[in-house]
């Protein structure tokens, strides 16, 4: 079984939407399962190496499982074609403990998120949650065709602007003029295909004193593979030289460490590693800008170093 994971049982899935699945996964036993908060999401170790994230849909409560929604993608790289393929009810699956790097700032006095797409399943989980605190949100919930629009029997009606492509002669959903529209104050997220999250950052960073945050599924930069620099274990002292065409991920397994990663693309946290000296060159889609300036941690399976030394917490 591999570290950090659980074997889970798939214990239902039902249909959402045109190719969206909801996979239910419990302990076998009916052990109850690490508590998580909305924006969170799971590794589901599908088969040998595909090992994919997902986000959970419905907030913890006292049924004990984690549900997913998978989105059957027709350029999948394996993940999405494998769950819904090959996936079947009573299959046994190791799933990781649940990480967020996506938290709900329940405190804040309104919440505006912008969803399109799949990407309505951590914004779901967070809605949800709002709803049960009776707290005031707004959605923006992009979807191609109406028949496309998931979970939105979870999202309440007040505050859910439903955006439909088609029914908009095939303008997409003005993601510029929804951040501008946010209140002062309140909390701003965006999770969704890649141009509606550049568009979201784009015009989040144009207001500096908005407080944001985006989900990634995918990569935004390629992996720093220059390599030309020496990491140094602060536990033991040890020095690990990362050549050319190598990560550090790489360079630590190759020296025989043993060290978590799980998608080694920058967008899932389970890699990340803590900065104790150096200047990493970071890579990732999770951290936010201010963690990337603060250099306390890196995610070491696609970020490089900018020093040629970083001495990292192991
Ligand atoms: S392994 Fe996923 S961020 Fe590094």
């Amino acid at each position: 079984m591999t570290e950090g994971t659980t074997l889970l049982r798939l214990a239902r899935i039902d249909y959402a939407a045109p190719g969206i699945h909801l996979f239910d996964f419990r302990h076998p036993q009916g052990e109850a399962l690490p508590p998580y908060a909305p924006g969170a999401h799971v590794d589901l170790h599908l088969q040998g190496d595909l090992v994919r994230q997902y986000s959970l849909v419905d907030p913890a409560g006292v049924d004990a499982v984690y549900r997913v929604g998978i989105k059957r993608d027709p350029r999948s790289r394996g993940g999405s074609a494998a769950a819904h393929e090959r996936l079947r009810v009573g299959d046994l699956l190791p799933v990781s403990a649940p990480r967020n790097h996506f938290p709900l700032d329940e405190a804040a006095p309104h919440s505006v998120f912008i969803a399109g797409g799949i990407g309505i399943t951590p914004v779901a989980c967070m809605v949800q949650r709002l709803l049960a605190l009776g707290r005031g949100f707004t959605l923006h919930y992009a979807v191609r065709t109406r028949a496309e629009a998931a979970l939105l029997d979870r999202l309440g009606a007040e505050g859910v602007h439903l955006h439909v492509d088609d029914e908009a002669g095939g303008r997409w959903l003005d993601v510029a003029a929804a951040v501008a529209a946010v209140p002062d104050g309140a909390a701003a997220y965006c999770c969704g295909p890649a141009p509606m999250l550049d568009a979201f950052e784009a015009a989040a960073r144009a207001r500096p004193s908005l407080c944001w945050q985006v989900e990634r599924f995918a990569p935004t930069a390629e992996a720093a593979s220059a390599g030309g620099f020496v990491v140094r274990l602060a536990a033991s002292g040890r020095c690990v030289p990362v050549g050319p065409g190598q990560t550090i991920l790489e360079a630590l397994r190759g020296a025989g460490l043993s060290v978590r990663a799980s998608c080694r693309q920058g967008i899932c946290g389970t890699c990340e590693t803590g900065v104790v000296a150096g200047t990493p060159d970071h890579r990732d889609a999770l951290l936010s800008d201010d963690e990337k300036r603060s250099n306390k941690v890196m995610m070491i399976c696609c970020s490089g170093s900018l020093t040629p030394e970083l001495v990292l917490d192991l």
